[in-house]
């Protein structure tokens, strides 16, 4: 099976292809000290070590320990191979300044400019328990088994000095990190993911989601920022919305996912190709003319969301969407513009909702035998 490396320049889970399965968590952190803060980063960096590898974690495992006494891991991935799991940790504005100002573990200093909290977008609908975190953890694996493993066994290592806020499961990876990968679908049926920013873009990855020293804190260089959002789609009446509406909607076809100008997948978008009567081939209020970097002033994600359907409402709808996550250079230069963009104008709105929402300053990732975040700390 597949397995990345923890230890790097950059935390895997970024660049590394997409992987099938999500669980993504948020966790609040303690009235701790600063070093128990370190102490909680290095548990979970040596945790995320093992599980990468596909071992359990803690000294024992999960069942060669004191007969007597709990077992180290919960034993659930025992047999399982690691399954590509990738294990990125980001930190919350709230860790630097907490919400009454507090300065709780002497950070507020190293606060990136870029780690800001998100405007309000029109349109949002945000609930507070699906917001925000001091820590984020994002698990992805092509074994849904191996992501909640991760997640659970990280939440019951950090016992007593982080807790659990919120957490999402994702499956059907919306989005491709690689040339190499099939573009998959999301639940509106519409392949996900052809103009995302692809790792063997090199010289785009380095200039759209890779922080450096020089954007302000040192800190985070080598690192990226991830921002998070709940969308709930409306899917029943989408399923109600005939094939020519739903591509106008898009910008691009259903079945080959080529942009309305015309070509197959992988063309570029023509924005001024007209139609009859002049009218423009890909509309003016389209998701893809909205999101494209030729209207965002050169502004592009690294998008790296996942479906979810988490059961049903009380009407009988699927309460189902699309857990987005983007990685990026900078939130405020490219998530924030882009977001603004079709919150006012992307006839898409109609069939979304904004649910949850959170910006996370992801560290660069731990040399060998660290810890993430032992630039910061
Ligand atoms: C492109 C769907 C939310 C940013 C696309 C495409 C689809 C799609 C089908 C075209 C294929 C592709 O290039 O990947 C959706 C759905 C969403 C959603 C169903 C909500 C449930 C968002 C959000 C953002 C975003 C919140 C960012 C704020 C983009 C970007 C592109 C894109 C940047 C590429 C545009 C281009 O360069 O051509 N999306 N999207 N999307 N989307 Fe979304």
């Amino acid at each position: 099976g597949t397995v990345y490396p923890f230890f790097g320049e950059h935390q895997a889970g970024i660049v590394t292809p997409a992987q099938d399965r999500l669980h993504f968590a948020s966790f609040d952190v303690a009235d701790i000290t600063r070093d128990e803060l370190v102490g909680l980063l290095q548990d979970w960096s040596a945790a995320a070590v093992l599980m990468t590898a596909g071992t359990p974690v803690g000294t024992y495992g999960a069942v060669n320990g004191p007969y007597t006494a709990p077992p180290d891991d919960t034993g659930e991935a025992l047999d399982l191979p690691a399954a590509g799991l990738t294990i990125t940790f980001g930190f919350g504005s709230t860790l630097f300044t907490a919400a009454d100002g507090a300065d709780r573990f002497g950070l507020a200093g190293q606060r990136p400019s870029a780690l800001v909290e998100l405007p309000h977008f029109p349109g949002d609908m945000l609930t507070e328990a699906l917001t925000g975190g001091d820590l984020c953890i994002q698990a992805c694996s092509d074994d849904p088994q191996v992501a909640v493993h991760a997640i659970r066994n990280l939440s019951r290592i950090a016992f007593g000095r982080a807790s659990l806020r919120w957490s999402q499961l994702g499956f059907g990876r919306t989005s491709s990190t690689t040339t190499a990968q099939v573009t998959p679908r999301n639940l509106f049926g519409f392949k996900d993911g052809t103009a995302n920013i692809k790792a063997e873009q090199s010289d785009v990855v380095a200039d759209q989601v890779w922080a450096t020293r020089d954007d302000g804190a040192a800190w985070m260089h080598g690192g990226s920022y991830l921002v998070a959002r709940k969308i709930r789609m409306t899917i029943e009446t989408w399923d109600r919305t005939s094939l020519k509406d739903q591509e106008a909607i898009v910008g691009r076809t259903k079945g080959e996912g080529a942009p309305y100008s015309g070509g197959t997948e992988f063309s570029e978008p023509d924005f001024d190709a007209t139609g009859q009567g002049g009218a423009p081939l890909i509309a003016a209020d389209s998701h893809v003319r909205l999101a494209h970097p030729t209207q965002n002033s050169g502004a592009q994600l690294l998008r790296r969301g996942y479906n979810f359907v988490d059961g049903n409402d009380e009407l009988g709808r699927l309460n189902a969407g699309l857990f987005f996550i983007s990685y990026q250079r900078d939130a405020a230069k490219q998530f924030v513009p882009i977001q603004m963009n079709l919150a006012k104008n992307d006839a898409m709105n109609e069939y979304l909702r904004h649910v949850g929402s959170g910006l996370w300053a992801v560290p660069p990732g731990a040399s060998t035998g660290g810890w993430v975040g032992e630039t910061l700390l």
